[in-house]
């Protein structure tokens, strides 16, 4: 996917802004503060129709105004046009369009314009508690198909709705009903996330190799209640549980992914170089993914290159998605001339921005 031309209006601190951009490697640089992290997360913003940051839309809005909007024109890997307008209003609320005409729902517009993001912010990923890595599962796998999307707001409204329940009666005839729609949701979604992280695994370690030169190993394992027994089961196991807590205990909503490095947990014995690295391979590999799958290339956001990797790890990045297997790729840096001096080692072309209190030039 090739995004041609971004037009920003009133998004965080961009009053006005139209770049165009270029379909290889565009690289954003200036100081603290200037805006870059908010022109990606502009762009992330028209894939996933929200903010990569945990952030609501109306803190998107930008200080003192009303609405926010942003228009992307795109050219898929094939050749045809797409053109996607998103606006935000205080007042009204979002709209999504694709070539003029409005989404009926949201979720259907995930996944036509495939994106994968490489943050400082992806180390909650690591320190964070479980839902942060259910939360990044979700994103990933909402892109290759949307039925999985469906099963997870299906699941999340069953499961309030019978904890609701057990906040207030013990009705087993409601529970039943209750978790007959949470094992079809939660079956679902089992098997895509096994599936996945089965995918995932053998990626991540090759471009973790790839990375740090084959110095450490690194696993990723899908960790679930629903690996040992069937949602139906599981549920009626702990139903007394369940009952007295006045929640629901058990489920796919307490699944983790669990990442180590060299055979131990990568939150406590990984360093901060390590960390990234991992995290780095782990967004590689949700893009191959996400490529062979949807036969699109996503739109690729590196924020923050330089962010706790050291000079050869960066250039090894550099190489790794400067090649066939990537194409368009934002860059952030904060420094101009390390910037240019490590793409330029690696060879080919980029395109580069300057950003400054808010203006993009290039
Ligand atoms: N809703 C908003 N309205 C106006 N300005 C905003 C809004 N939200 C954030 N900002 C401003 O955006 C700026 C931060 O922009 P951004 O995070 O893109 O910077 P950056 O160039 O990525 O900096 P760094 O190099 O530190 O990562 C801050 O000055 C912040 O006050
Ligand atoms: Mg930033």
């Amino acid at each position: 996917m090739y995004l041609r031309k971004i037009t920003i209006l009133n998004f965080k601190n961009l009053a006005e802004e139209s770049i165009e951009l270029a379909e290889g490697i565009n690289c954003f640089v200036g100081d603290n503060g200037a805006g870059k992290t908010n022109v990606l997360d502009a762009v992330y913003y028209l894939s996933m129709s929200k903010s990569a940051l945990t952030m609501t839309d109306g803190q998107s809005v930008r200080h003192g105004e009303e609405f926010f909007m942003l228009d992307g024109s795109y050219r898929t890997d094939d050749g045809h046009a797409e053109s996607v307008v998103c606006s935000f209003s205080r007042r009204s609320g979002k709209v999504l369009k694709r070539n003029g005409k409005e989404y009926e729902r949201m979720s259907d517009h995930v996944g036509l314009i495939p994106v994968v993001i490489v943050s400082p912010a992806d180390t909650a990923l690591i320190s964070d508690a479980a839902d942060e890595r259910r939360r990044y599962l979700n994103a990933f796998i909402s892109q290759l198909d949307r039925n999985y999307l469906r099963a997870v707001m299906r699941y999340n409204a069953v499961l309030a709705e019978r904890n609701r329940l057990l906040k207030m009666t013990s009705d087993e005839t409601m529970l039943e009903i209750y978790d007959a729609q949470l094992a079809e949701h939660g079956a679902v979604i089992h098997d895509f996330r096994r599936r996945t992280a089965e995918r995932l695994q053998p990626v991540v370690a090759e471009y973790y190799g790839a990375l740090s030169g084959d110095r450490e190993t690194v696993e990723l394992v899908y960790r679930s209640e629903l690996n040992e027994r069937p949602m139906p089961e599981l549920l009626r196991a702990s139903r007394e549980k369940d009952i007295v807590n006045q929640f629901t205990t058990a489920g796919i909503h307490r699944d983790d992914l669990v990442l180590r490095i060299g055979g131990y947990p990568l939150r406590k014995y990984g360093s901060q170089g390590q960390q990234k690295s991992f995290l780095v391979a782990l967004k590689l590999a949700q893009y191959t993914i996400v490529a062979e799958e949807c036969g699109e290339r996503p739109v690729l956001l590196l924020d923050d290159l330089f962010d706790k990797l050291d000079m050869g790890r960066v250039e090894q990045l550099i190489r790794l998605v400067a090649g066939e297997r990537f194409g368009q790729i934002f860059i952030t840096d904060c420094n101009k001339v390390r910037l240019q001096s490590v793409l330029e080692k690696a060879g080919g072309d980029y395109s580069l921005f300057a950003v400054e209190n808010g203006r993009v030039v290039r």
